[in-house]
Parts: C-alpha cells; sequence; structure tokens
C-alpha cells in the first residue's frame, strides 16, 4: 500500500467533474486501499479520488470510531437519490489546508453506489455520516465545501486555536 499526494487549493483536478468508473476490476482494489491510508495518515474522515490525482468517482469514508453505526465504506459512481432536511455543520477538507466554515446540507440522504466487490448497495445516512457523503460526492463534481458557505452563518463557527488546527474532522 501507499500514501498518494493529496490536490490541494488551486490544483484544477478538484474542479473538474470525475468520470464515472466503467467497470470494476482488480487494479481497482489496491487504489481503493492507498486512498484508505492516504486519508488515515491525513487524519481524515473521507476522501474523495480527484483529492489524490484521479479523477474518477470513488469516494472512501471512515467515521467508525465515532460512529460505529457506519462501518468504513468505499463507494463507487455513489448518487444521492433522495434528500430530507437541512442542517448547520462544521467542515474541513483535507485539500484546503487550515480552512473551516459551517456548512447548510441536507439531514438525511439516500445514497447509491457500488461497492468495491461489484455488489450495489443503498442506504439511508444522517448526522455525520450524510454530512460527509455529500460533502465527499460534491467533490466528484468539482464542488469544495467553500463554494457553499453562506457569510450569515459563519459567526457560529468557534475560534480555533492555532495549536489545535489539525484536532476537526478533514473530509
Ligand atoms: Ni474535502
Amino acid at each position: 500500500m501507499a500514501v498518494l499526494e493529496i490536490q490541494t487549493n488551486d490544483a484544477l483536478i478538484l474542479r473538474q467533474e470525475a468520470a464515472p468508473v466503467p467497470e470494476i476490476n482488480a487494479d481497482l482494489q489496491p487504489f481503493i486501499e492507498n486512498m484508505f491510508e492516504t486519508m488515515y495518515e491525513a487524519q481524515g474522515i473521507g476522501l474523495a479520488a480527484p483529492q489524490v490525482g484521479v479523477s474518477k468517482r470513488i469516494v472512501v469514508i471512515d467515521i467508525e470510531e465515532h460512529h460505529p453505526e457506519y462501518p468504513r465504506i468505499a463507494l463507487i459512481n455513489p448518487v444521492i437519490t433522495m434528500t430530507i432536511g437541512e442542517e448547520l455543520g462544521e467542515e474541513g477538507c483535507l485539500s484546503l489546508p487550515g480552512v473551516r466554515g459551517m456548512v447548510r446540507r441536507a439531514a438525511i440522504v439516500k445514497v447509491e453506489g457500488l461497492l468495491p466487490d461489484g455488489n450495489k448497495i443503498e442506504f439511508d445516512a444522517s448526522n455525520l455520516m450524510a454530512r460527509v457523503l455529500q460533502h465527499e460526492i460534491d467533490h466528484l463534481n468539482g464542488i469544495l465545501f467553500t463554494d457553499l458557505l453562506r457569510p450569515e452563518d459563519q459567526e457560529l463557527l468557534e475560534p480555533r486555536p492555532e495549536s489545535s488546527e489539525k484536532s476537526g474532522d478533514q473530509e
């Protein structure tokens, strides 16, 4: 396994629409393992393939430590098929070091996609899992969380001392 280089800030690939994965083949599993390893190394909870320089519709998420009801997952060609409600929450991104913001997201989402074994999966997610899914799928469409910030929401953001910069969830 290998830690991949994370694309940051103005990298063009972060602004491109990623291509669907046409077929699940043997190359995919090692790449997905590298995505997980890269995410763990960076202390993140979610990562999308464009963030490591691959413009394909693949995301990995692991919030299991604090939300064991959602085991870690890799999703290929994920699509949000339904949303309910709205929730304001704090976000950061491994591709935007040091930036945090309060983002409005749907409170509950229904997602479908493929697992690395090729099986189809469909599930509902709420709270942090719903937020991370929306954040990562946005990456596949060239959208960064900073695109979604509304100035009036930002006063709710807790100031963070320099030393604890890395303590927030990074996606
Ligand atoms: Ni991100």
